[in-house]
């Protein structure tokens, strides 16, 4: 932590060097007042002399310069930034305890205060935490960035709109202190279904080209299309579905301090984060709208019901990578750990709210990734809600053979025996970059010859509920 006794530093004076508690400077050089984005700069770089070549705050410069009103640019410089130091540097009285890393392969969890939280991430914004900001072995080759000097650098209006975004919030939670509790739990599974024997049949659908996942998935389980570095380049330039996630609820950015990278076997589900902004556009065109507020209610644990999981698709070079049985299987598996849940029964389950997972930054096949996602829902025990992000089309070609698959009483181990089918008759013979048959009519000219089901075989499948 910044405040740690540990965090030392190198201080010049007459008598040669000498050893300073870091946290020393950084509260000297955060109490000095500021006046103007350069003020910001030089306060930072008081503390991390080290890169003061590399860093560029040209982002931050123009966000105060000409992306705000006057009058904004006042309240900032005269009441959020004093707010946010104060907030930063009594980390001390509100982060008293060091906080656990969840690393690879452990399966355990950490609840902080929505309070602690937004101290962490005000010193992340005046990039505090040691030793976070170059990839040395020994401390952070496996940890996302936590610090936010890659946010204020460079001249792209991405980062004013995500650095507005942050502010919004910043500026929340100085307002008024967040009063609830936030739960970040690593699920590292070794045990998965046989895919191939499984007698599981679909459970239900319901999909849709409107809406997306955090504004229709309210209640059930909402998909983080991340990055095994949780929270992809929200520090940085990405503003796709993880990031625009990670900074409109900008709790979930506290995760990259403690979450190692993720594994194949690993996903990171976060209960109780709460909506700050609203937003419009997406990637290039994301900007902030207004400050939000979430009327989500609380569970017993004073928790916002958000639960939120974190799994990260496989990145595809070449398009027919992905239909190989072991790409199947990894992301089979990666789906499934974020679905299941240990000991909780099917009926205590909500419906997985998810979409084009793994199919846009990382180039995975739409219309394959959505049938791995139904049948690891279905193994987990969860019906789907699928978010098609306006592909009519999509929503079409999944919905009907939903509705195929499930009055065939076709099972998991079926289907996935004819993607494995789909691969060897036609993926390995290919001699273009894409199959010269599409995946679902394969999967329709191989079943629709199989016998319908008879009625006592046929009970377990229930009928999917109205689509589109
Ligand atoms: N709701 C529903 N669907 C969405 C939403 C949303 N809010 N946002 C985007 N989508 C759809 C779009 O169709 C998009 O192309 O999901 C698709 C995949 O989104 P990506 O973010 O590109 O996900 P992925 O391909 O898995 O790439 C993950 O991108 O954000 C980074 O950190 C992340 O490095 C990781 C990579």
């Amino acid at each position: 932590m910044p405040c740690s006794e540990k965090n030392l530093f190198p201080v010049e004076t007459e008598g040669g060097n000498t050893i300073q508690s870091r946290w020393d400077v950084i509260c000297a050089a955060l109490e000095s007042e500021c006046k103007s984005s350069l003020d910001i700069r030089d306060a930072i770089l008081r503390y991390s002399a080290a890169h003061a070549k590399r860093w560029d705050f040209t982002a931050l410069n123009v966000l105060c310069t000409d992306a705000l009103e006057h009058n904004e640019v006042q309240r900032l410089f005269e009441v959020l930034l004093p707010s946010m130091v104060q907030l930063a540097l009594n980390a001390t009285l509100i982060c008293t305890q060091p906080i656990p890393l969840l690393k690879q392969r452990m399966n355990h969890s950490i609840t902080l205060s929505q309070e602690q939280i937004a101290c962490l991430l005000a010193n992340a914004f005046f990039c505090t935490f040691p030793r976070r900001n170059a990839r040395k072995p020994e401390y952070v080759k496996d940890y996302p960035e936590i610090n936010f000097h890659r946010l204020f650098e460079g001249s792209s209006p991405k980062k004013v709109e995500k650095l507005k975004t942050l502010l919004c919030y910043f500026l929340r939670v100085t307002e008024s202190r967040p009063t609830g509790l936030v739960t970040f739990t690593r699920q590292s599974l070794t045990n998965f279904p046989k895919w191939e024997s499984s007698r599981t049949l679909l459970s239900r659908l319901h999909i849709t080209c409107e809406g997306t996942i955090e504004d229709q998935g309210y209640g059930m389980l909402q998909v983080d299309f991340a990055n095994r570095f949780v929270g992809g380049g929200v520090t940085g330039g990405g503003l796709v579905q993880e990031e625009i996630r990670f900074i409109i609820n900008p709790e979930l950015i506290a995760s990259r301090l403690f979450t190692e990278a993720l594994d194949h076997n690993e996903c990171l589900i976060i209960t109780g984060t709460e909506q700050y902004s609203k937003y419009s556009g997406y990637a290039e065109s994301y900007k902030w709208k207004e400050s939000h507020n979430d009327e989500t209610p609380r569970d017993d644990w004073q928790r916002r019901c958000t639960e939120i999981v974190a799994i990260d698709a496989l990145k595809y070079r070449h398009f027919l990578e992905q239909f190989q049985p072991d790409k199947m299987i990894r992301e089979l598996n990666k789906a499934y750990c974020g679905f299941f849940r240990p000991g909780v029964s099917s009926q205590y389950l909500s419906a997985v709210a998810t979409g084009n997972w793994g199919c846009g930054a990382f180039r995975g096949d739409t219309r394959l990734k959505a049938l791995l996602q139904m049948m690891a829902a279905a193994e987990s025990g969860r019906d789907m809600a699928y978010f098609t992000f306006g592909d009519a089309e999509l929503m079409r070609d999944v919905s009907d053979l939903h509705t195929f698959l499930t009055d065939k009483a076709v099972t998991v181990g079926k289907l996935f025996v004819e993607l494995k089918q789909y691969f060897n008759i036609v993926c390995k013979n290919c001699s273009g970059p894409q199959p010269d048959v599409s995946l679902y009519g394969f999967l329709y000219e191989r079943l629709i010859s199989d016998p319908e089901p008879t009625d006592t075989e046929n009970t377990a499948a229930t009928p999917s509920p109205s689509t589109g």
